[in-house]
């Protein structure tokens, strides 16, 4: 049963204290139904998740589906050319329209139709046909669109906001877009998608991500090798996010001894003596190092179960190369075995936070980001 306490501040006046004073959040945190349905509406239903790349759906008529916040949505492009979020329910009896989840082969169609009662909508999710309803009174096609989520891109990326009084993405984003143009992120192109489903609560997953820390001990026999230093940064605006810049000679994605790509064309200054893993509030993951990015998105689907979207993604120019498969199976392999590592990790923690003796931590210097997520977090857990 949760505790009474759960949404009170007072709860929560360790965690409010600077890095070096703080202690984590409660263990129930990560487990409770109450704090996760709180998260769902505060969290993940305003501001903005970046739910796929715009070469996913390249053609008018593709489409993946994701299920994001309690929401079912369809990401397509209408037959103007245009990037949309559709809500996958169907208006006349709230059946599910379409299931093409990301990482799976995109669908194509030419209109979307409920295999229910086979109504039928326009790919800008008009009423186009609804056999059987010409004697219902009042009934006027044009009143019974699917519902829209707003959908916007950011260079090749698509984010969608269920929350109509969220800020515009660019708003969201800050400066995150004049620090990242070094790396030409709208020449990127997403090769490979991977879903992992873990038995974690999605802050472990995102916490893991944003500290190196763990790196000496999970990642031993991977990128421990690597000898990169951390410099965790400050964001230096306002944009709804938080970075870390690791300095290192080389690349960071690939392991040691495999062969790769050269430089991205035009790097330059701190950008091409490391790498930077952002993580734009709540829970969209980049990793950006000198020769390629991945990315992930981390989707709550209850309590202690996360999906986890991995993303590749290579300059253009690299995937008109001949050799570019081979090469880039070097670097799926260092993302797959890295990725795998901090996924049993999560797992192996969120075991630990089911005992009734799980109480908070503190914090070490280099878990910066856990304590300003966990902070970012309570802000809109506790603040309505
Ligand atoms: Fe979709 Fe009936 S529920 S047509």
């Amino acid at each position: 049963m949760s505790d009474p306490s759960l949404f009170d501040p007072a709860r929560y006046a360790p965690v409010r204290r600077p890095l070096l004073d703080a202690s984590g959040l409660p263990a129930d945190c990560y487990r409770d139904e109450r704090f996760f349905q709180r998260e769902l509406a505060q969290v993940f239903g305003r501001g903005w998740l970046m739910l796929g790349r715009e070469d996913m759906v390249p053609e008018r008529g593709d489409f993946f589906t994701v299920d994001h916040a309690g929401a079912a949505l369809i990401v397509l492009r209408d037959h103007d050319g245009r990037v949309r979020a559709l809500h996958n329910v169907c208006r006349h009896r709230g059946a599910r329209l379409v299931d093409v989840p990301a990482g799976a082969a995109t669908g194509r169609t030419a209109s979307i139709v409920c295999p229910y009662h086979a109504w039928s909508f326009a790919l800008d999710g008009s009423l186009r046909a609804c056999v059987g309803m010409e004697d219902t009174r009042a009934f006027d096609k044009a009143d019974w669109p699917l519902a829209a989520a707003r959908c916007e891109t950011w260079a090749g990326f698509v984010w969608v906001s269920l929350d109509d009084a969220a800020p515009p993405l660019l708003d969201w984003l800050g400066e995150l877009p004049e620090r990242l143009a070094p790396y030409r992120l709208q020449d990127m192109v997403a090769t490979r998608v991977v879903t992992h489903d873990v038995e974690c609560n999605w802050k472990t997953w995102v916490e893991n991500f944003m500290e190196g820390y763990h790196i000496p001990t999970v990642h031993r026999s991977t990128i421990s090798k690597l000898k990169a230093v951390n410099h965790p940064e400050e964001p230096r605006g306002n944009g709804q996010y938080t970075a870390i810049f690791e300095q290192h000679d080389g690349t960071l994605a690939l392991l040691p001894g495999d062969a790769g790509f050269p430089p991205i064309e035009g790097l330059d200054g701190e950008s091409v003596r490391g790498s930077r893993f952002m993580l734009v509030y709540p829970t969209t993951m980049f990793a950006l190092t000198v020769d390629a990015m991945w990315c992930f998105q981390c989707l709550p689907l209850a309590p202690e179960r996360t999906r986890i979207v991995h993303t590749s993604l290579f300059p253009r120019s690299r995937t008109a190369r001949p050799d570019f498969e081979a090469l880039a199976a070097n670097y799926y392999k260092r993302q797959d075995r890295v990725v795998k590592e901090d996924n049993d990790i999560a797992a192996w923690q969120q075991r630990g936070l089911r005992s009734p003796m799980a109480r908070p931590g503190r914090f070490a210097t280099k878990e910066r980001i856990v304590h300003a997520l966990d902070n970012w977090i309570l802000d809109r857990v506790l603040g309505e």
